[in-house]
């Protein structure tokens, strides 16, 4: 199975990759947790130490160090894994697409998009899960370009800009033909709310309530479910990871 996560700036999008990835790890299951962000910062969410994170090699910069070019031979998606992913905890293993270093004149996140869907399109997913958490916005969606077997997970705060982001993410994913489409209502503080922006969505709905124990954690630079696994929106992640595998 794979797993787009998509949504606005800021909606929750690495915060819920994070947790939904160890939860789906400790249900048994194999995970691969893409990082694609052009600044990389999930395996915060994951509970990869902060050096670690920053000490690794995204696939399109060892790339371009290593003097790769377009018009060498294509690598394949599971060696580059093997090549420059990170053991994370549970057996997870994280590999980011691109990361922005330094200043330049070439458009880093073109290539970057471009490894996201070379990833997202070539892993074999047949025995294990890969799971992506999408750059802001929406063009990292079109360029994942998930299909009817994948999930898409479109995340939104309770701000109308971020719903708006979120229900033009799903009718995208429903455009790409993708059937299990949830849209995520996170940081959700009344079920009023949440009613709302279910209708506004218009798919399959989960909740995750605002959770003062997320934010202490992201202050900290740890995984909130390493911080406090019982913590409300940590629970809640892991029943959406049961959903999305039932
Ligand atoms: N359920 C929640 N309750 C409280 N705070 C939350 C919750 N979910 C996320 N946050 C906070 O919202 C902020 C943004 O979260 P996160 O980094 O996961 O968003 P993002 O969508 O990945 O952002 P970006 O687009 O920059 O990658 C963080 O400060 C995080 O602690
Ligand atoms: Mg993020």
């Amino acid at each position: 199975m794979k797993i787009a996560v998509c949504g606005k700036g800021g909606s929750g999008k690495s915060t819920i990759s994070g947790a939904l990835a160890r939860h789906l790890a400790r249900q048994g299951h194999k995970v691969v947790a893409l990082d694609c962000d052009p600044n990389p910062n999930l395996g915060i969410s994951l509970g990869v130490l902060r050096e670690e994170v920053e000490s690794m090699s995204p696939i399109l910069n060892a790339l371009i160090d290593a003097g790769h070019t377009h018009k060498d031979p294509k690598i394949e998606a599971e060696v580059l894994l093997d090549r420059y992913g990170i053991d994370a905890p549970e057996g997870i293993r994280l590999v980011a697409t691109g990361k922005i270093e330094r200043p330049s004149n070439a458009c880093l996140c073109c290539g970057s998009h471009n490894t996201t869907r070379q990833f997202f399109g070539e892993l074999p997913a047949d025995d294990r899960i890969v799971l992506a958490d999408l750059e802001a916005g929406l063009n990292d969606l079109i360029w994942a370009k998930p299909g009817p077997d994948d999930v898409v997970l479109a995340v939104t705060e309770g701000s109308a800009k971020s719903v708006e982001i979120a229900r033009r993410a799903c009718r995208l994913a429903e455009e790409l033909g993708v059937k299990r489409i949830i849209g995520i209502s996170n940081r959700t503080v009344s079920d009023v709310d949440a009613k709302r922006i279910g209708e506004e969505l218009g798919v399959e709905m989960f909740t995750v309530p605002e959770d003062r124990a997320i934010e202490d954690a992201d202050h900290l630079g740890i995984a909130a479910i390493d911080a406090d696994p019982a913590a409300p929106a940590v629970v809640a992640i892991g029943e959406l990871a049961q959903l999305i595998t039932r």
